[in-house]
């Protein structure tokens, strides 16, 4: 029996277990490559709870479960009783007597919380307003790709020591979960947000704190992505706060990631974005589809990484 994990913020894990989970991912990968069966959670049943639309999350934990030899029950707001007011202390005490993991994408922090801290299992954030920490795993397992040692030996976290990602757009859910990463793996966030959109830096510090010398504030997007080894953007209008899309639109009309932002970066910066993408609103066509960027890498990579997280909180380290 591994002790009861939940994983709702980026710095609900340690370094180690990161140098871990990125092994693992690698080696998960491989296997699906290779067509080569890895079903460590037959007979386990994942719950994915979506009061958001998804099709990235949605799709890699729904495949990524069915890899792992386990099963997986879909629910929505709509079509369950999260929707007609069931307080959600019930639902965690029932829905986690009933499966074996439960990932749950919704809006407040607070919910996921609360589910946690009445649930007999595991408890994954597939997204709140606070946070999107299956995504920057993702992100930096994208990143060891690209960057990390070739042989994948040693430490694979290593390559992050020292480097500079460039966040420029929204003080959002995505920016709060980099500055836990870069504070938690040891790089910095150079970030770049509109007046008014700036990142909550006591919600990006979250339950276990960061270090305030991770992360430095630009006014001008171009200086956040000078010199920097990843450039990274998201939507100016993040689900759930659509009614203020065409304030958005006008705030944010300089945050555009283009190839003069790219061409500040180091030379082979990298590019991403955690999609659905707009072009021409926060990222340039010319940069999403062009040689810089690793998007469909990133988007795939979901799935490997949360394969691994899923046999890690059920099973712990395997050898
Ligand atoms: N990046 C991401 O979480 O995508 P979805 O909203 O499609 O799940
Ligand atoms: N910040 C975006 C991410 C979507 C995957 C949102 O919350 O809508």
């Amino acid at each position: 029996m591994t002790t009861l994990k939940h994983y709702l913020q980026f710095t609900d894990l340690t370094a180690d277990e990161y140098a871990y989970l990125f092994e693992r991912a690698a080696l998960i990968k491989k296997k699906f490559k290779a067509y080569e069966k890895h079903h460590p959670l037959v007979d386990r049943t994942l719950a994915m709870i979506f009061e958001k639309a998804s099709t990235r999350t949605r799709v890699s934990f729904e495949a990524g479960m069915y890899q792992l030899g386990g099963s997986v029950v879909h629910l929505t707001t709509g079509d369950s009783q999260l929707g007609r007011a069931e307080p959600i202390e019930d639902s965690a005490k029932v829905i986690s007597r009933m499966t074996d993991l439960v990932m749950i994408r919704t809006y407040e922090q607070s919910k996921i919380e609360r589910f946690a801290a009445n649930s007999r299992v595991p408890v994954i954030n597939g997204l709140t307003n606070e946070y999107h920490p299956c995504q920057i795993l993702a992100d930096i397992f994208t990143f060891i790709e690209h960057r990390g040692p070739k042989d994948g030996t040693g430490n694979l976290t290593d390559c992050l020591k020292g480097k500079t990602v460039a966040w420029v757009g929204d003080g959002n859910n995505m920016a709060n979960t980099w500055l836990q990463a870069a504070s938690l793996l040891g790089f910095k966030v150079h970030v770049s947000t509109p007046r008014g959109y700036e990142v909550d830096e006591k919600l990006a510090a979250g339950a276990h704190g960061i270090s305030a010398g991770s992360y430095q504030f630009f006014s001008n997007p171009m200086e956040a992505c000078q010199g920097a080894d990843l450039v990274t953007t998201d939507v100016w209008t993040s689900m759930g706060y659509e009614a203020e899309n065409e304030a958005r639109k006008k705030a944010f009309a300089d945050w555009c990631v283009d190839t003069e932002m790219m061409a500040a970066a180091q030379p082979d910066a990298l590019f991403m974005h955690c999609l659905p993408a707009h072009r021409g609103e926060e990222v340039e066509a010319d940069v999403i589809d062009g040689p810089q960027s690793v998007v469909w890498d990133e988007a795939e990579n979901r799935m490997h990484v949360q394969k691994a997280l899923m046999e890690y909180l059920l099973l712990g380290k395997l050898a």
